[in-house]
């Protein structure tokens, strides 16, 4: 079996955050939300993947990944040159797959427990596709499944305005080649795109055997800065305590806390877990850092309360304040400086910023 990550589109909803990488790459305690769906994957016994890439800053995703050796993966990297949807995707990868059955895994969707058990699932069925539904509270975001009375799957709508069932399809589909198939047959939908939605509705109408599961634990699409955080709660909670840094003082940690190499966590400061904090990181005296914070890498936190928040690589935070619910990319400064004058709030923003004072 092969698999297939996407790892296009362009984070609209994510900006200022998706103006210097791929959303996929967003750090969900501190790993790029596209390397859990990787590892998910690979843990399923799936080796051979291709990525597809979009045209925000591809050449991070191949930095990163490179030819997937050091992730147990062989990758392979198709290049997709504007966003024309998923199926369009799906659709340059007929060569990658050949004549095996595949998954395709969105680089921006996560789930608990990886997809193991739907891979064996899958290659002892004969199904031709099957597909992952979640109950959702919000189904017009997403594709939602139609049941007959008997609950047998009937049909599949992309984004209806009326949703017929409170199912959404998650992104990660099991396919056989046939797939291809249905591809090539569609049209652009309302948003300008081939969706994989409706090549499955395709396979429906011309008696495919489409099987269907419904997930069990939680599933989440990381498509706004809350999904995001929302998915670094849920990895957090799971999260196995692990301490390598230096604590000067043992009382400084509570509850269950991940802590890398080097990184030193000074006297009468306080991490209290679920929390995950990098490598080279420097915690100093007084900090509180609060449950659902993710720290990266070489980060310093001089002053400051941080909760519920994702804090990437090479920031510095010095703040006399409580930082909350906040995402902050890499090499960011937050400090307070009490001396400014005129005395004021001063900031040098990239483009579409958010800021709550
Ligand atoms: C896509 C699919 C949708 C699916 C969702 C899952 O939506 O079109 O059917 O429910 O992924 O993440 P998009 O992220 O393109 O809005």
């Amino acid at each position: 079996m092969k698999g297939v990550i996407l790892h296009g589109g362009v984070g609209t909803r994510l900006r200022p955050l998706t103006h210097t990488g791929p959303k996929q790459l967003i750090p969900v305690a501190n790993k790029p939300i596209s390397q859990y769906v990787l590892e998910d994957l690979v843990e399923a016994g799936v080796n051979e993947i291709a990525i597809v890439l979009g045209d925000i800053y591809p050449e991070k995703v191949k930095e990163y990944y490179g030819d997937g050796s050091k992730f147990g993966s062989k990758i392979t990297y198709i290049i997709q040159d504007k966003p024309k949807g998923i199926a369009h995707a799906v659709g340059l990868c007929e060569k990658h797959v050949g004549n095996e059955p595949f998954v395709v895994y969105l680089g921006d969707n996560l789930i608990k427990g990886g997809i193991k058990s739907f891979v064996e699932d899958f290659k002892v069925s004969n199904h031709d596709t099957m597909i992952l539904l979640c109950k959702v509270e919000n189904p017009q975001r997403f594709g939602v499944a139609k049941f007959d009375e008997n609950g047998k799957l009937i049909s599949l709508v992309e984004k209806p305005k009326q949703p017929p069932s409170n199912y959404a399809l998650t992104g990660i589909y099991f396919f056989k080649p046939v797939i291809f198939e249905m591809i090539e047959k569609l049209k652009p939908s309302w948003r300008g795109e081939l969706e994989i939605t409706e090549a499955i509705q395709l396979l429906l109408e011309n008696g495919y055997n489409v099987g269907c599961q419904k997930v069990e634990g939680w599933w989440k699409d990381t498509g706004t800065p809350e999904d995001i955080l929302e998915a670094n709660r849920l990895i957090l909670d799971e999260l196995k305590p692990k301490i390598k840094g230096k604590i000067e003082d043992p009382n400084s940690i509570q509850g269950r806390v991940t802590i890398g190499e080097n990184t030193t966590i000074k006297r009468e400061a306080l991490i209290r877990g679920p929390a995950i904090i990098g490598e080279n990181t420097t915690i100093e005296e007084n900090v509180y850092i609060g449950p659902y914070t993710s720290i990266g890498n070489n980060v310093t936190i001089k002053k400051g309360e941080i909760e519920n928040s994702i804090i990437m690589d090479y920031c510095v935070i010095d703040v006399n304040d409580r930082i909350v619910d906040s995402i902050i990319a890499a090499h960011s400064k937050i400090i307070s400086n009490p001396n400014n004058k005129p005395h004021g709030k001063r900031f040098i923003l990239g483009e579409r910023t958010y800021i709550e004072l």
